[in-house]
């Protein structure tokens, strides 16, 4: 922590300076901690290759290794965000990369993350309807458009175009579609409006990115998503995934979806806080994605929010006000979160105002940005160690993580501090020149990636495969 900031602390009534040095402690993730965590996260990557059931799902993806580059032809893609539905229409020329994309946003209404199934693909399908009009696009029975459908939840998939919802994540819980096939559910509703669109991949935004990134960047070995969510893509060995029932010969390469947000559900190695177990227990799903909970962006300010009401209720902050918003759970957004650490001191006072109806006085935009920085530092830390173990597991010495999500494009320190918990785990010598694995900004995975995944399978199917 800089100086700075550090006499920025002494300034502060002991009592307050106590908590915080008490809540610092509980979020330091040390060294050890890091390869503890990284340790025991590699067995559960191993154990969800080895058998299903286990904390970490480890979902074949039917995306088989990496794009050549050469990719043609044109695709639809749709990406079901937490307040977008995005869709594009993707061109790939096949030559050098080229590809055009001409892409609309339609907005998720407020209340769809908690209604029906069909409310959800009702939606969905006017949405492609109204692009398909918008960008005068045709199609016909015989010869439709072919889509590629970002679903970013756990599913767990028997081929490409298929994939069985195991649980909603990131505050979604639409009844109706948990434990259903939620490509045949898009197609269904596809069908019943008589659009012109045949669903032909099922992608997870980790491996939309791992793909998009590795069409441009031959380097890249992950894909990662540090958003609202968080989970990571890698490409394995067919013969290493022992749980899988196949024909495939071992050595094919597949993607795999971690699903890593699931890691350590049984609570044996990350050091959870009180703050985290209530995070948990007032979610709309307590027990699951508990490394998520403690990493994520949905997360992040939700933790700042539960701390601040805790030491506003013993009158160490805000002292004396009246503060309904700070009680309401999920009001603080990561990007306050960004903006503490970033910004000067009046503009914290600004968004606080904003954020939480607060007038701050100097002490409480020190405490504010203090409990900023030690959050967001854990996540960053925590989240290294989801990479570190797939590196370790497959002996991956270097190469690019492409990251995508809000938290790796816009909170200022979220890379320096994984980068620099990385070379910690990997035991980098300090003086090094440059680091073997960085991370790097993922290509668009689902509106490139899921096109290039769909052109992947087209040419599969043309090949002969039946998988
Ligand atoms: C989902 C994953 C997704 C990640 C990042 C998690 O909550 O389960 O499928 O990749 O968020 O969006």
């Amino acid at each position: 922590m800089e100086e700075r900031r550090r006499s920025d602390l002494a300034s502060l009534v002991p009592e307050l300076q106590g908590q915080l040095s008490d809540i610092e402690q509980q979020f330091t993730i040390r060294t050890d901690d890091l390869k503890r965590i990284t340790e025991r996260f590699e067995e559960e990557l191993r154990e969800g290759l080895e058998k299903h059931g286990a904390n970490i799902s480890m979902h074949a993806t039917w995306v088989f290794g990496h794009p050549t580059g050469q990719e043609k032809g044109q695709y639809l893609t749709l990406d079901l965000g937490g307040t977008n539905l995005r869709v594009c229409w993707v061109t790939l020329k096949g030559e050098g990369n080229e590809v055009d994309v001409e892409e609309s946003s339609y907005l998720l209404p407020d209340g769809v993350k908690s209604e029906s199934a069909d409310t959800l693909w009702d939606l969905i399908t006017d949405s492609l309807d109204r692009f398909l009009q918008e960008h005068h696009l045709g199609g016909d029975p015989d010869h439709p458009l072919p889509l590629g459908f970002t679903f970013s939840y756990p599913a767990d998939q028997d081929r490409i175009d298929h994939g069985k919802l195991k649980t909603w994540t990131k505050g979604f819980h639409i009844k109706g579609v948990e434990g259903r096939d939620v490509a045949a559910q898009l197609r269904d509703a596809i069908s019943k409006k008589n659009l012109p669109i045949e669903l032909v991949a099922l992608v997870n935004d980790t491996t939309g990115a791992l793909i998009a990134s590795s069409y441009t960047d031959p380097d890249t070995i992950i894909g990662a998503i540090f958003g609202t969510g968080c989970n990571a893509a890698y490409v394995e060995d067919v013969g290493s995934i022992q749980k899988l029932k196949t024909q495939l010969p071992p050595g094919t390469p597949m993607a795999i979806n971690c699903e890593y947000g699931a890691f350590d559900n049984s609570h044996r190695v990350l050091p959870r806080t009180k703050y985290d177990v209530d995070v948990d227990a007032t979610s709309s799903k307590p027990g699951e994605q508990t490394f998520e909970k403690m990493s994520a962006g949905l997360y992040l300010g939700e933790i700042l929010r539960l701390i601040l009401l805790d030491l506003h209720d013993q009158g160490l902050v805000f002292p004396a006000q009246h503060l309904p918003r700070l009680r309401e759970p999920y009001t603080i957004d990561t990007a306050l979160l960004s903006a503490l650490e970033n910004e000067s001191p009046t503009s914290s006072k600004a968004q606080l105002a904003e954020v939480v109806s607060a007038q701050s006085s100097e002490e409480d935009s020190i405490v504010c940005r203090h409990l900023a920085e030690v959050i967001a530092t854990r996540g960053a830390r925590l989240c290294t160690c989801g990479v570190a173990a797939i590196c370790r597991m497959k002996n991956i010495r270097s190469g690019h993580v492409a990251a995508d999500g809000s938290v790796a494009n816009k909170h200022p320190k979220f890379k320096i501090r994984w980068a620099n918990a990385l070379g910690e785990i990997l035991d980098w010598p300090a003086d090094r020149e440059h680091d073997p694995i960085t991370i790097t900004s993922a290509e668009d995975g689902s509106g490139l990636g899921a096109a290039i995944i769909s052109a992947m399978t087209l040419q599969r199917k043309m090949d002969g495969h039946c998988t």
